[in-house]
């Protein structure tokens, strides 16, 4: 009786027991890497502000609003106050402009949803990268073209690598760009 019971356990719940915790590991193993690769991502944002309109159609520069690009680390998104240098006048009666409005007038920060992100323990550096003349494109895809912002590339470590290991490649437009780094205290800090 003991000796059967043993051999069921070993047999058959052992190998399904086995599996099961094989099986949770390598979902959540790609579940977690899916999630930090995020392309794709889109989410719906608070208002319905569209680049194509405003960067593409209306080709308004890139840093009249994201103002850190070639000053800082952050790009930075930007205030209510610098729509409303427009939208204090145009389409002011429209449903969005109106929650914009409304924002702007309570002074509350537009509840922008992020969309692309490194982890806090990496450094990233704007303004030296677009200072190198590398175009926004390069890393966020065609974005003039973008009704809502959606993540094209991976910002993966080798993501980041594999521009920095193969500059010239990844940037046909510049010429003599040199690799970036790749030590590891470079963004790892
Ligand atoms: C009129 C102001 C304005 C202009 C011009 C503008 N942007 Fe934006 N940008 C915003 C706002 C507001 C957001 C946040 C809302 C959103 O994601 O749509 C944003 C978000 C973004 C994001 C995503 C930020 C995140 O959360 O990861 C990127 C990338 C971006 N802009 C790139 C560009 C590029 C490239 C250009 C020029 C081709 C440009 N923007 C021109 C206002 C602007
Ligand atoms: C340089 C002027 C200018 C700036 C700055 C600007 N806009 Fe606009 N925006 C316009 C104009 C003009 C239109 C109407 C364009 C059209 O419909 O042809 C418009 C249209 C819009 C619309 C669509 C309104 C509708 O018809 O429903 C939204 C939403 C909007 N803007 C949001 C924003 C937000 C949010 C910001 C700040 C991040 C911003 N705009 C900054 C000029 C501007
Ligand atoms: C070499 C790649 C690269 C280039 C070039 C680049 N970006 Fe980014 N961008 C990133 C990365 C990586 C992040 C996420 C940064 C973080 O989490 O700190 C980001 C984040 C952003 C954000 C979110 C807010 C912020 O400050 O982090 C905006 C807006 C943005 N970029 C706009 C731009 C614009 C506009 C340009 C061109 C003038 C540009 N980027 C050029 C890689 C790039
Ligand atoms: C499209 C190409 C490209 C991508 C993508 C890219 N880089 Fe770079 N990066 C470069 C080049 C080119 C250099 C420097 C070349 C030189 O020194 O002239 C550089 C330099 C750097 C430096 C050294 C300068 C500084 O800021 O201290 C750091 C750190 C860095 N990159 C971090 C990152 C990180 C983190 C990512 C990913 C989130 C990334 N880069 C993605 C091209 C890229
Ligand atoms: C060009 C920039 C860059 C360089 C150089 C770099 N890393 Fe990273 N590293 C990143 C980015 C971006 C992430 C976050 C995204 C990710 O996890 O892929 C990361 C994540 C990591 C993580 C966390 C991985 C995880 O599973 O969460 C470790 C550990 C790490 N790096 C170690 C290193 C070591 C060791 C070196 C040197 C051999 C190094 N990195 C060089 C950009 C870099």
């Amino acid at each position: 009786m003991k000796k059967s019971l043993l051999d069921y356990i070993l047999r058959v719940r052992l190998p399904i027991t086995i599996f099961v915790i094989l099986a949770s590991f390598t979902v959540t193993y790609f579940a977690s890497r899916a999630e930090r690769d995020n392309v794709g991502y889109s989410p719906v944002q608070p208002i319905n502000f569209s680049h194509k309109l405003h960067a593409g159609e209306m080709k308004i520069d890139c840093e009249y609003c994201h103002t850190g690009v070639e000053l800082s680390r952050h790009a930075m998104v930007p205030p209510p106050q610098t729509c409303m240098n427009c939208h204090s006048i145009a389409r002011k009666d429209k449903p969005e402009i109106i929650k914009l409005t409304t924002y702007y007038k309570e002074d509350k920060p537009i509840p922008w949803v992020r969309v692309h992100r490194v982890p806090d323990f990496v450094y990233f550096n704007h303004s030296v990268h677009v200072n190198m003349g590398i175009k926004c494109e390069s890393c966020h895809g065609n974005v003039a073209q973008m009704d809502r912002i959606v993540q094209v590339h991976s910002f993966t470590m080798s993501a980041c690598l594999s521009c920095h290991r193969n500059a010239q490649k990844n940037l046909p437009y510049l010429k003599n760009i040199k690799n970036g780094p790749e030590n590891c205290y470079a963004c790892h800090r």
